[in-house]
């Protein structure tokens, strides 16, 4: 795979998508150079704007054109004059689910120089990935209306779990745990609720269990997601690998999302690992209209997808090399995280991350 030309489908998206997603291509540009990987990247014009002026969001045959790239990378979706759900729906999910980008990865990890929120805990301690079931569950959009607008109104919205989708997650997840080979001990946690969803968590549970009999190597640990929220506050460091359920992992890693500074972080890759599968790299912080154009978005994130699109695509010393510049960029140039308070501009974090690589 490292020998040949990695093609790379560009959906810059909304608001500051566009302005984050070029210094990732920056950085991939600069590390591509020092590990001689040759690229070509292909923009989609994908998002409000397009879908504001010609009332389409993904045109026909676009799913399967991107099928033939070896990656894709998402800047951002979401428009301030398109109604919620509609861009996210018709973009993002589509997008997962048609190309069964059926894990979404989601390292929460505190880089130095960062700030947490969590009084006395450092990067040593915030350290953790959370794997995301992304094609099943509440996002499966089973549902509907019975006497929609009246008083007797009904709304129906089902969680759909299926034996083949549980499992090939749960057991991308151990296998993940176990190549991670965390020095502290491996351990993956079940989160999921199986003290109330006695059916669909139910499924999870026993399916994690004959899952975990293959694994005995990974400790097969499980908590419900309340008690999660809990402990990722207060003893986020007890964590190695989450495994949890697709709704349930959006919850959580946002919250992980901000243990490790805020969206301007975070990053994540929804991730189809069968053979010939196009997984897709994002920033996790949305559109941010209100920063649009401004060159004060935090590139940072976009900046960590990228190096995930390199590790999934088979070139992990460039991955490391990325991530290793990230941390010297954090943790010696910028001020902060946020937006406009990083103490440079978007483009300089970008040469900045170039110029440590
Ligand atoms: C995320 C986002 C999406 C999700 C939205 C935009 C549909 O919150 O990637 O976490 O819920 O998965
Ligand atoms: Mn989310």
């Amino acid at each position: 795979m490292s020998n040949q030309k990695l093609k790379i489908a560009v959906i810059g998206g909304d608001g500051t998508g566009p302005e984050v997603a070029a210094e990732a291509i920056k950085v991939l540009a600069a590390v591509a150079k020092l590990e001689g990987i040759e690229f070509e990247t292909t923009d989609y014009d994908f998002g409000g704007d397009r879908y504001l002026r010609t009332g389409e969001i993904l045109p026909t045959g676009a799913v399967d054109e991107l099928r033939g790239y070896d990656a894709m990378f998402l800047g951002a979706v979401g428009h301030p004059d398109v109604a919620p759900g509609i861009l996210e729906k018709g973009l993002l999910l589509e997008l997962r689910f048609q190309l069964d980008q059926y894990i979404n990865l989601r390292p929460v990890k505190l880089y130095p120089g960062v700030e947490t929120p969590l009084a006395g805990k450092g990067p040593e301690d915030i350290d953790f990935v959370v794997v995301r079931e992304n094609t099943e569950d509440l996002y499966c959009g089973t549902g509907g209306f019975l006497k929609k607008g009246t008083p007797d109104e009904v709304a129906v919205q089902s969680a759909v779990y299926t034996r083949k989708g549980c499992e090939r997650c749960i057991r991308w997840a151990f296998e993940f745990t176990r190549r991670r080979n965390n020095p502290k001990g491996k351990r993956l946690t079940l989160v999921a609720k199986t003290n109330v969803l006695t059916y669909g968590h139910d499924l999870w549970w026993r399916t994690f269990q004959d899952v975990a009999g293959e694994y005995t190597d990974v400790e097969a640990d499980y908590n419900h997601v309340d008690a999660c929220c809990m402990w990722m506050v207060k003893n986020p460091e007890y964590y190695d690998v989450i495994v949890t359920t697709n709704m349930f992992g959006d919850i959580i890693t946002d919250l992980g999302g901000i243990l490790q500074g805020g969206m301007g972080v975070a990053a994540g890759g929804n991730i189809n690992p069968d053979p010939g599968g196009t997984s897709m790299f994002e920033p996790m912080g949305g559109s941010a209209p209100k920063y649009t154009g401004q060159g004060v978005i935090n590139p940072i994130a976009a900046i960590g997808a990228m190096a995930m699109l390199l590790e999934q695509t088979g070139h992990q010393a460039a991955a490391d090399r990325v991530l290793k510049a990230i941390q010297v960029v954090t943790g010696t140039k910028m001020k902060s995280q946020a937006a406009g308070k990083m103490g440079h501009g978007t483009t300089e974090v970008g040469d900045l991350v170039c110029a440590a690589l």
